[in-house]
């Protein structure tokens, strides 16, 4: 298996929920990771919190040239984790044109962009895992860009994968996660969510951060998983 000891890890989205979980794996097993996103102080905390083995810069997946300067000041990139997005959702006849294309601006062209810039500094030995959902096979009644998005970056990933090999290029899709995200919504507006995923899902409640690191760290290191979709769901794509 390849070991994180000694690699540049770099995770867009990095200074909070699930970027931050693995981010707090990967530098306890001796990875440096340097981390993006669009807040300097979400940043710098993470940094302090991370120590010395962590670096930060701002950078903003609904726009190439930030993504492009992002990667321009980094020499090496062993292995790409991309959760940071931003977007909404909505049912089709109430949702704005803005808000149901914002799901594809960032997190489908976030992510693209991203391995595309960081290809020429990445090691033949890394690995990209992209974020993706499980509304992408399971879609929500109230989201139907936003699922669509989700299914497409799978489809973006298995593609990847054939075009960028020996880099391995593999899509992590949780369920619902109780990450920072949901501290961004209004309190019914995640209750409600949290009461639905607990019917539907086989195991009955929100997976953590902590999970989906676990299986993010699983793709970034087996080194015979490539074009792969994982779903750490609690069995809600199945149901
Ligand atoms: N939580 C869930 O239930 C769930 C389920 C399935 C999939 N996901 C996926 O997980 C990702 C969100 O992660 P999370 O749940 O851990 O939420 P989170 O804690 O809100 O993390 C998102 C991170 O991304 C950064 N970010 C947001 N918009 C960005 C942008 N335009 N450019 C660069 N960075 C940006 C945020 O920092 P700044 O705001 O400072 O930029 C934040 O650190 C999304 O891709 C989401 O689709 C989440």
């Amino acid at each position: 298996m390849h070991t994180l000891t000694g690699t540049t890890v770099v995770i867009i989205g990095g200074a909070s929920g699930i970027g931050l979980a693995v981010a707090r794996e990967v530098v306890a097993e001796g990875a440096t990771v340097v981390l993006g996103g669009r807040d300097t102080t979400r940043l710098d905390r993470a940094v302090t919190e991370l120590g010395t083995s962590a670096d930060a810069a701002v950078v903003d997946t609904t726009d190439k040239a930030s993504i492009a300067a992002f990667f321009d000041r980094l020499d090496r990139v062993d292995h790409l984790f991309t959760p940071g997005a931003s977007y909404g959702r909505g049912p089709l006849t109430e949702i704005s044109d803005e808000l149901a294309e914002s799901p594809f601006r960032s997190k489908f062209w976030g992510q693209y962009y991203a391995v595309k810039h960081a290809l020429p500094r990445f090691s033949s030995t890394g690995s990209v895992v992209l974020m993706g959902g499980a509304y992408g096979a399971r879609p929500p009644v109230d989201g139907a860009a936003y699922a669509a998005c989700n299914a497409a970056i799978e489809g973006l990933g298995r593609a990847l994968a054939l075009e960028l090999r020996p880099i391995r290029v593999n899509v992590v899709a949780p369920g619902l996660v109780d990450s920072d995200l949901w501290t961004k919504v209004p309190a019914s507006v995640k209750d409600e969510n949290f009461a639905s995923y607990r019917e539907k899902a086989l195991i009955s409640r929100a997976g953590s951060v902590a999970e989906i690191a676990h299986t993010v760290r699983y793709l970034m290191t087996n080194t015979y998983t490539t074009g792969s979709v994982l779903y750490p769901d609690g069995g809600y794509a199945l149901r």
